[in-house]
């Protein structure tokens, strides 16, 4: 296991859309996960795209942090997730709070989706189909923007809401609170 470096906005791997998994279940998509884990822990982070490690595979983690996820009688599990396909399923969105890793310091007000369904494939090759809602169904999306080389910074509609976590304390609604992970 190893921790690995994070890329920052700016390097070409982040840009770039990834390329499919051939075999989820080789050994070293396996090591890449686990380094992947270790990464995301080390750096606090409630997600990671292999993109923001320098490696353009089409493989995302998150987790739902339980302060996030306190309604929800299934909590979601720490999601590994090859090759997923997001599917909006509905038009509605909602605008929330982002901090990304390879963004650090700052944050964002990105609309999402409200609910998805995505489908992966697992470590071990079963297929994963899952509906989110909420800050489940932000984490899948803003994750698999990273594999189409897509930044939150690129979704949001008022970039005057792009801003330094430190000058989070002149906005009233909580924002500092409620984006304390970066993905
Ligand atoms: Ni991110």
């Amino acid at each position: 296991m190893a921790i690995l470096k994070i890329a920052k906005m700016g390097h070409p791997v982040l840009r770039e859309p990834a390329s499919e998994v051939a075999d989820p279940t080789a050994p070293e998509i396996r090591r890449l996960v686990e380094d992947m884990l270790e990464t995301m822990a080390d750096a606090d982070g409630a997600g990671l795209a292999a993109p923001q490690v320098h490696v353009p595979l089409r493989v995302v983690i998150f987790h739902v942090p339980k302060s996030r996820d306190e309604e929800n009688p299934n909590p979601v599990p720490l999601s590994v997730l090859i090759n997923p396909v997001v599917e909006p399923l509905t038009e509605d969105t909602e605008v929330d709070w982002e901090g990304c890793l390879s963004v650090p310091g700052m944050i964002g007000a990105v609309p999402r989706y409200n609910k998805v369904r995505y489908r992966a494939v697992s470590l071990e090759g079963k297929p994963i189909d899952r509906v989110a809602e909420g800050f489940h169904a932000r984490v899948a999306q803003h994750e698999c923007d990273h594999l189409e080389g897509t930044l939150y910074p690129q979704r949001m509609e008022d970039l005057s809401l792009l801003m330094f976590r430190d000058q989070m304390r002149y906005h009233a609604d909580g924002a500092s609170e409620e984006a304390e992970k970066e993905e």
